[in-house]
């Protein structure tokens, strides 16, 4: 069978990429190896999807360059996927931070790509492994089906459990395409032995602000029983690097409020302090790795000025990370260098196009990874 455009991968990148196409007059197949299409939209959002953020702009995502994405979040944006979601009756709300999710399920979003496709009279295979990719005259060959366009939309290797694999990765190498080294992102850290006393409290939780070198979240931070996870922290793993520290504030005014405290209970020790403001657990721990032996009308100024330093710069020296098992996204992958970044074809092999995740573009926690594959999508679909 010939089509004008094979596009690996019914993600959500892949099933916008294919409306868009479709609906613009191509004839289009999409092929995936897994039973069902936006497996990942499906299990998103705790099961609502975060589909987009409103405050989408290319300052949200890692990249080796960092000017990549403008081109095509500028072209379809967050106001654009919102549009299409209402048009599709499908009822949403802000939960916090300009992140957007359906106020009813995830299914809904994927039923809409699915929808839009038919619109666009696109052909979805599901179930069907990829297998070879031939390339001669102009023309590639996956299966029995032909095309002078081949969309790569098969994200990158983060839960492998779900169908993720690294096929992008597969294929930028037999043609010739660079890759930036993928890395597990918005990801979990596992401690050792010197942060043990915090793997003891697992299941607390905190605001907190995380830093990693530059970069600074302040969401919430979660204790668990391999490490540290939260919104804070899974933020700052997207950059972190083996053997750098994670720093968390757990007490904004620290050194006001031990003051404080010890104005107004001079006979108490740091603990009692601390779970004033921290969960008790917390706050245990956190005396515990302190260790001030004084009650608190016995520290100085000096002493408690020490202490709120810590309290605001508790660093943690992570022995690694959950991996590609626990990563949201997948940092890294096909160099933005080899793409235009106005339709995500390759600049070397006219009709190769990488969209979505399995591209060097990263967004934070929040909505931002589906606006890029949505806006990612459009860009190879428009010029298909
Ligand atoms: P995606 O991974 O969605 O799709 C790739 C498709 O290719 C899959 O259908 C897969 O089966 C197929 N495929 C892979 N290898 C193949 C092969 N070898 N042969 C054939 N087919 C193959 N983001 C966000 O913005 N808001 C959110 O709420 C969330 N929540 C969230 C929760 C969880 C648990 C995870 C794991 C991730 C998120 N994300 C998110 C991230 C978001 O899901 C992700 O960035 C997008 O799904 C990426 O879309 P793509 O279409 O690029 O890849």
């Amino acid at each position: 069978m010939t089509y004008d455009a094979i596009i690996l991968g019914a993600g959500g990148a892949g099933l916008m990429a294919a409306a868009t196409a479709g609906q613009a007059g191509a004839r289009v197949l999409v092929i995936d190896h897994v039973e069902k299409a936006g497996k990942k939209i499906l299990i998103s959002g705790g099961g609502r999807c975060n589909f987009t953020n409103m405050g989408t702009e290319a300052g949200c995502f890692l990249s080796e360059n960092p000017h990549f994405a403008k081109s095509a979040l500028s072209r379809y944006t967050q106001w654009d996927f919102l549009a299409l979601v209402e048009a599709h009756g499908i009822a949403w709300h802000e939960k916090t931070l300009g992140q957007l999710f359906c106020d009813g399920s995830a299914r809904q979003i994927v039923a809409m790509l699915l929808d839009e496709c038919a619109k666009g009279r696109v052909e979805v295979r599901l179930s069907t492994p990829v297998g070879r990719i031939e390339h001669a005259d102009g023309r590639f060959r996956v299966g029995g089906a032909t095309a002078p366009a081949l969309v790569v939309a098969t994200g990158g290797p983060s839960i492998p459990k779900m169908g993720a694999t690294g096929l992008a990765y597969d294929i930028a190498a037999q043609f010739g395409v660079k890759v930036v080294t993928p890395r597990p992102a918005l990801v979990p850290f596992t401690l050792g032995a010197r942060d043990q006393g915090f793997k003891d409290i697992s299941g607390v939780s905190c605001p907190a602000v995380a830093r990693v070198g530059d970069a600074i979240f302040a969401e919430a931070a979660l204790f668990t029983h391999k490490g540290l996870s939260g919104p804070s922290v899974l933020q700052v793993s997207s950059y972190w690097r083996p053997g750098q520290a994670v720093s968390l504030n757990v007490l904004e005014d620290a050194a006001a409020k031990l003051r404080d405290a010890r104005s107004r209970m001079p006979r108490a020790h740091l603990k009692a302090a601390l779970a004033e403001h921290l969960p008790t657990r917390l706050a245990d721990a956190l005396a515990t790795r302190i260790g001030l032996a004084t009650e608190l009308g016995n520290a100085s100024d000096r002493v408690l000025d020490e202490v709120a330093q810590t309290l605001t710069d508790l660093t943690f020296q992570p022995t690694g990370t959950e991996g590609y098992a626990k990563a949201e996204v997948t940092a890294g992958g096909i160099d933005t260098a080899a793409l235009s970044s106005r339709s995500m074809e390759a600049r070397e092999v006219p009709g190769l196009f990488f969209i979505g995740e399995a591209v060097d573009v990263t967004g934070w926690l929040g909505g931002y990874n589906f606006q890029w594959a949505w806006s990612s999508g459009v860009a190879a679909g428009q010029e298909i």
